[in-house]
């Protein structure tokens, strides 16, 4: 079963305080949101594999350590999810990004893909999906099953916010993807919007509504 990791850090505590406050305008929410996302890469990366080389510092020759792991591409799930890039590109910039766009079908309720583009190898790359809100859990579980169709197998998914109903949805239909939040909140309320949560993610980034 996938591992939920929730970055209790308090730098990252205090600037999702002002994430959600309501008197935050488009351009502070976007740098904070910015500066979360790169926060979180931190994070996400501690596990990533090392290997030594040989180097001459100006003093003395050195064995010091690379990355040696799978190379990394980042999926924003449109459009919210475009938001969060940048930030995790400042501490990965080889990274390669693709996208990924759903819609909600009218009828049935479930998410159906419009857009996909992913780096041409995608088997040979690790993904991080992200998008800022786990809410039902729709949209994340579809955009990696698109992933997957295309050959993708080593995927973790990031958010900034969390319903419990999202995150057992997902563990539930993607059992090997580990999820990484910043805050695990109360629950979904009747418009499928998490509590207390920040509201409509895609609205408040692009200062849309
Ligand atoms: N998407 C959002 O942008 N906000 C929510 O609260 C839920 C889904």
């Amino acid at each position: 079963m996938g591992k939920v990791y929730v970055f209790d850090h308090p730098l990252i505590q205090h600037k999702l305080t002002y994430i959600r406050d309501t008197s935050t305008g488009t351009k502070e929410f976007r740098e904070l949101v910015d500066e979360v996302a790169t926060l979180m890469a931190f994070e996400i990366t501690r596990d990533m594999p090392l290997e030594e080389v040989e180097i001459n510092t100006p003093v003395s020759k050195a064995t010091s350590k690379v990355l040696s792991g799978k190379k990394l591409g980042i999926v924003p799930i449109l459009r919210a999810g475009i938001g969060m890039v940048d930030g995790i590109l400042k501490l990965i910039p080889a990274a390669k990004v693709g996208h990924v766009g759903l819609y909600r079908d009218p009828e049935t309720l479930m998410p159906v893909e419009y857009y996909i583009k992913l780096p041409s190898d995608v088997e040979e790359r690790e993904f991080i999906v992200v998008d800022p809100m786990l809410a039902t859990g729709g949209s994340a579980i579809e955009a990696i099953h698109s992933l997957k169709k295309r050959g993708a197998v080593n995927i973790k998914f990031m958010c900034l916010i969390a319903a419990p109903e999202g995150v057992d949805a997902l563990k539930e239909a993607h059992p090997d993807v580990d999820i990484y939040i910043a805050a695990l909140d109360e629950k979904l309320n009747d418009h499928g919007y998490i509590v207390p949560g920040l509201g409509d993610a895609g609205d408040r980034l692009f200062g849309t509504k």
